[in-house]
């Protein structure tokens, strides 16, 4: 197996079948560490930068926290703006990640160019982790997604995933190249206008993937163990930031999942996921039934990004 050590994590496009078993084999080994909310000295001697040139609550933080309880220290930007990038100079992706690299020891960075994490990789010597780039990948969420269903089916081959939602999303794609590592067959549901780019559904076919494409999650939801949910009403992921400028469209009932859809249709023990932030595609009222795990998400995501900084940074091999 590749080692994990000094890599960066910038696409699950490359990530075989077993790395996904060791992330989660060491993530199990770290988990009661932020069970108990206690810190440990495992990378006492370690810095990460994190460079987010778009808005991000969990990614962010759950690193941030991950790297805390590992007794590792943190610093970076979450705002693009107050550096050189984000002002007269907009200085580029290589002159500021050549500074970067020197201020810490791993580097996790979130931008609204996809590519762009690829591009700070070619020219620093210390790993990459890809928090999400444009309309391009966001790997960190779906390891966090994939080790959800892990622990609560205790297996990944044999699932039925139903995704929902806007398929230049960033995590979909991400989605897809992992799921081609498992038998996992998925359908894709979104509004015409967001149906997946060219781009990945060739990727998709090439690498085995077994999917279908369609406009009505009501149709297949009867089917799905697993239904991970995106928005349809989005903003712009290609700009640093997009305010909500006046009142924003309601979710169409088709890729909406409603306490009712569940109720009638899902099978009893499907698991309901969404990365968050939500609109209305997931109403409130859906958060205390036994389908949704999204506020169990926010726990494993810090557990993943534990493994990831051990495994990258060289404390666990
Ligand atoms: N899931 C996710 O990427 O959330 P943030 O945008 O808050 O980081």
């Amino acid at each position: 197996m590749r080692s994990f050590v000094g890599r960066d994590i910038i696409s699950l496009k490359d990530f075989e079948r077993h790395e996904f078993e060791r992330i989660f084999e060491v993530a199990d080994k770290l988990a009661p560490i932020a069970r108990n909310r206690k810190n440990v000295d495992l990378l006492k001697e370690k810095v990460m930068v994190t460079a987010f040139y778009q808005p991000s609550t969990r990614t962010r933080l759950a690193h941030e926290t991950a790297m805390l309880r590992l007794g590792g220290k943190v610093t970076g930007f979450s705002d693009a703006k107050m550096t050189r990038a984000g002002d007269f100079y907009m200085e580029s992706i290589k002159d500021t990640f050549k500074m970067l690299e020197n201020y810490g020891d791993v580097i996790v960075m979130r931008h609204f160019q996809k590519g762009a994490p690829k591009e700070a990789a070619k020219w620093v010597s210390v790993p990459i982790i890809n928090g999400g780039d444009g309309w391009g990948e966001h790997p960190t969420q779906i390891l966090t997604d994939l080790y959800t269903i892990y622990k609560e089916k205790g297996h990944l081959d044999g699932l039925k995933w139903v995704a929902v939602g806007d398929m230049r999303m960033r995590t979909m794609h991400s989605l897809g190249h992992a799921l081609t590592q498992f038998d996992c067959p998925i359908t894709f549901i979104s509004p015409k206008d967001m149906e997946l780019p060219d781009e990945y559904r060739e990727d998709f076919k090439r690498n085995g993937l077994n999917f279908t494409e369609g406009d009505d999650v009501r149709t297949v939801i009867a089917d799905a163990d697993v239904i991970l949910v995106e928005p349809v009403v989005q903003p712009d992921y290609t700009k640093s930031r997009d305010e909500r400028d006046g009142d924003v469209a309601l979710t169409p009932p088709e890729f909406q999942i409603t306490k009712e859809l569940l109720e009638t249709k899902a099978k009893s023990d499907a698991v309901l996921l969404h990365s968050l932030p939500r609109m209305d595609e997931i109403p409130p009222d859906v958060d205390q039934t036994r389908w949704a795990r999204y506020w169990k998400e926010g726990h494993n995501g810090v557990v993943m990004r534990m493994a990831l900084l051990a495994l990258v940074l060289g404390a666990e091999e």
